[in-house]
């Protein structure tokens, strides 16, 4: 019989997966080898972000932070189920020592490598079971910089704290994690900082804030799935005002004292926003609303779940507006790979859109029109929005081009079926993952057309598209 090389690749893996199956002999080397977990969890465009083999169910963080030495002292439980046996896993972390690495409680090898920390149990794990890890470890946090337009993110100590904002994988420079947001998991945050400073992490606090020997002990909760780009833990000196927005969503908004005057208006406009979105997008996915305004001057804004940051700037009601959108548009539904990341913030931007076009200033037709009109020669048109470069992820495509997507969808298939798609889309995929083509097929269920050229002329070609 002849077998082809498709034919024999297949048959060596059925002869490997057999190898694999467990026997009362210890594994043979290469066996082991073979059940190490993927040091990435197959986002091409990023090799190494997150890891295989596992899928985190809830990360309890504990952490230790003295702005004045910009030392982190953490300790960071994993509470996970393994996808596969597993010889050994990975971590993804930056600079910081770790000290001490126990699985399921018992004491596990472990080393590092670039932003990889490999985990070796003192017994293999085995596939589709749950597993606890807890990583100690410490260190002065190192924010990351990207080559690309990323700026600097992650862990970013400040002259009182630090301002935590880590898109894209920023989050391996303050915790060991699997850092991508194709593993959403829930999260507990313990965090211990001099007296006088505030904490403010996602979700609620479950716990007040308890003082002694000098130092105060911050307990915060988001019991909702989150990415770990939106896990946050800034800390500084805060004025906060809590509270309901009129919908009767809790509302939660923290100053830097330099932004006092800014409270009232984020805090109302926060809580404004949220329920009007809730209206457009279909009920709001978290327990509370809110935002941070810090004093670090990144100059931009990031849409950590239930507390958007804004760095260094009184934000006004186009970025609340946009930030709180993702709350629905890339928090509660995350996008599987970065390349979709138009889904993210093509979407808020179209947002802003849509809240300029509700306060009767100009409207989202006019705005689509201005940007079309800046001609065909816009480096907009040359970059396809749909597929996200890895180099040059935030370009403004993204955001821009992405937005004029949504508009030119909305006048395709009409208002009724445009907005009953956005409703659709968020409530099918709440607190999950998402890709484009899964919004391509809704879009085209709802309305009941073939939007493969639209899609395909405004995502995915270098060129402006005509109008229809
Ligand atoms: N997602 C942010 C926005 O458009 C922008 C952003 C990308 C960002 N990477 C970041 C913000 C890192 C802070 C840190 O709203
Ligand atoms: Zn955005």
């Amino acid at each position: 019989m002849l077998i082809n090389r498709r034919g024999m690749a297949v048959l060596a893996a059925l002869v490997s997966v057999l190898a694999c199956a467990p026997t009362d002999e210890p594994p043979p080397r290469a066996a082991a080898a073979r059940h190490a977990g993927a040091p990435g969890i197959g986002d091409t465009d990023f090799p190494r972000d997150g890891n295989g083999g596992y899928d985190v169910a809830n990360y309890s963080l504990t952490v230790d932070y003295t702005p004045a030495s910009k030392r982190l002292t953490g300790v960071t439980k994993i509470r996970a189920k393994t996808t596969q046996d597993l010889s050994s896993f990975n971590l993804d972390l930056t600079g910081l020592d770790v000290a001490k690495v126990t699985v399921d409680g018992d004491p596990a090898r472990f080393s590092r490598k670039g932003g990889e920390l490999t985990v070796t149990p003192a017994a293999p794990l085995v596939a589709d079971s749950p597993f606890t890890a807890e990583i100690s470890y410490s260190g002065t946090p190192a924010p990351a910089k990207d080559t690309a337009n990323l700026g600097t993110y992650g862990f970013i100590p400040t002259a009182d704290g630090a301002f935590v904002a880590s898109e894209p994988n920023g989050s391996k420079t303050w915790f060991p994690s699997n850092d991508h947001p194709a593993d959403k998991a829930t999260f507990d945050f313990t965090v211990t900082v001099p007296a006088g400073l505030t904490v403010v992490a996602n979700g609620e606090q479950t716990a007040p804030p308890a003082t002694s020997g000098g130092r105060t002990t911050y307990r915060w909760s988001e019991r909702h799935p989150m990415a770990t780009y939106l896990a946050t833990a800034t800390i500084g000196k805060f004025q906060v005002r809590e509270g309901r927005s009129g919908g009767g969503i809790p509302t939660y908004a923290a100053v830097d004292p330099r932004f006092k005057t800014s409270l009232d208006k984020v805090y109302n406009l926060s809580g404004e926003i949220t329920d009007y979105w809730s209206t457009v997008f279909g009920p709001y996915p978290f327990s509370s609303t809110g935002g941070v305004v810090d004093d670090y001057s990144a100059g931009y804004a990031l849409e950590n779940q239930t507390k958007p940051l804004y760095g260094g700037f009184d934000p006004d009601e186009g970025i609340i507006a946009h930030e709180l959108a993702h709350q629905w548009f890339g928090d509660s539904l995350t996008i599987k790979r970065w390349k979709d990341l138009w889904l993210n913030e093509g979407f808020a931007t179209y947002a802003e859109w849509l809240w300029s076009e509700h306060k009767g200033k100009k409207s989202a037709d006019a705005i689509f029109k201005d940007f079309y009109n800046r001609g065909a020669q816009d480096p907009v048109w040359a970059y396809p929005p749909g597929r996200a470069k890895p180099g040059d992820l935030f370009n403004e495509s993204v955001y821009t081009r992405g937005g004029m997507t949504l508009h030119a969808l909305r006048k395709a298939v009409g208002d009724p079926a445009f907005f009953k798609l956005l409703k659709t889309w968020t409530a099918q995929h709440r607190y999950g993952n998402v890709t484009t083509r899964q919004f391509v097929d809704l879009a085209e269920n709802v309305s009941g057309k073939d939007l493969d050229p639209l899609f395909d002329a405004w995502l995915f070609q270098p060129r402006r598209p005509t109008l229809a």
